[in-house]
């Protein structure tokens, strides 16, 4: 059996000591597949994906990378595990151009002269858009480009796993399925994909499976086809949950 790129196991974290926000979450995430984690508003879905990439503090449980364990592997270092984390915002420097946001990661890196060239290629080359933009200021992209620089600075790291906080966040639907078509290339280069989504229908049109997290653990797991014909989705969503009504419409409109 191959070893997963990610596992998580019986996770708890959160920003206070003794009060958890995650709370004993566990999710395993095979080579080469896209996982959506869905949930309602504060369900602690970017607290999970947060904990995993280092920015806040474990409790307990574990964290493996393709079997190796990064629990409490500090947020800077990840990169140098495999892992790259994509936030929901802030994800960019506005006040730079697309070159030296992707410079800028490549320097991180200490990717120099002839390696910084093969970081930066296969990137500019997957982004063409971004390409022939390089001397814009980032500043100026519109919400789907810069949502495409902030996954192209991640991938800058030649992550084996890409984590993403609501790529979808403030797109209008035709860019988000441009995002999430650029999601599918990634996994298709070799890249383990693991995103948190607002949005149900687009990250079920994208994702293999994905997990239904509510109070800190995941409630479902299941593949994505299954997910759409499983009446527990809605319930879980509308639960005692005031304003998911919009994620049940997504998910009865989805079917
Ligand atoms: N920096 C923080 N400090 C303290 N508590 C926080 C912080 N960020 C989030 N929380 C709390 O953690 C809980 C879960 O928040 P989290 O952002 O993980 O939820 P979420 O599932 O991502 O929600 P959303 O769908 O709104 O993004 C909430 O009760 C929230 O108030
Ligand atoms: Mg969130």
């Amino acid at each position: 059996m191959t070893v997963p790129a990610l596992q998580i196991e019986t996770l708890e974290a959160g920003y206070d000591p003794g009060l958890p926000i995650v709370r004993g979450a566990s999710l395993s995430v095979a080579q080469g597949e896209i996982v959506a984690v869905l949930g309602p508003n504060g369900a602690g879905k970017s607290t999970l994906v947060k904990a995993v990439a280092g920015l806040v503090p474990v409790s307990a449980g574990r964290v493996l990378l393709q079997g190796q364990d990064i629990t409490r592997v500090p947020a800077h270092r990840m990169v140098f595990e495999g892992l790259a984390f994509v936030p929901q915002t802030e994800n960019v420097f506005a006040n730079l151009t697309i070159a030296e946001n992707l410079e800028l990661s490549a320097s991180l890196l200490k990717a120099r002269g002839a390696q910084r060239a093969q970081r930066l290629e296969p990137v500019y080359a997957m982004f063409p858009d971004l390409a022939r933009q390089r001397a814009l200021d980032a500043g100026r992209l519109s919400g789907g480009q810069r949502q495409m620089l902030a996954v192209a600075r991640a991938l800058i790291a030649q992550p084996r796993l890409l984590i993403l906080d609501e790529p979808s966040a403030g797109l209008s639907p035709k860019l988000v399925g441009e995002v999430f078509a650029k999601l599918r290339e990634v996994r298709a280069s070799g890249v383990t994909v693991l995103l948190v989504e607002q949005n149900v229908k687009a990250a079920l049109g994208v994702a293999d499976r994905a997990a239904v997290l509510v109070e800190g653990r995941e409630r479902v797991v299941a593949p994505c086809a299954e997910l759409l014909a499983d009446e527990r989705m809605a319930a879980l969503y509308l639960g005692r949950h005031a304003g998911a009504g919009q994620a049940v419409d997504a998910v009865r409109e989805a079917r």
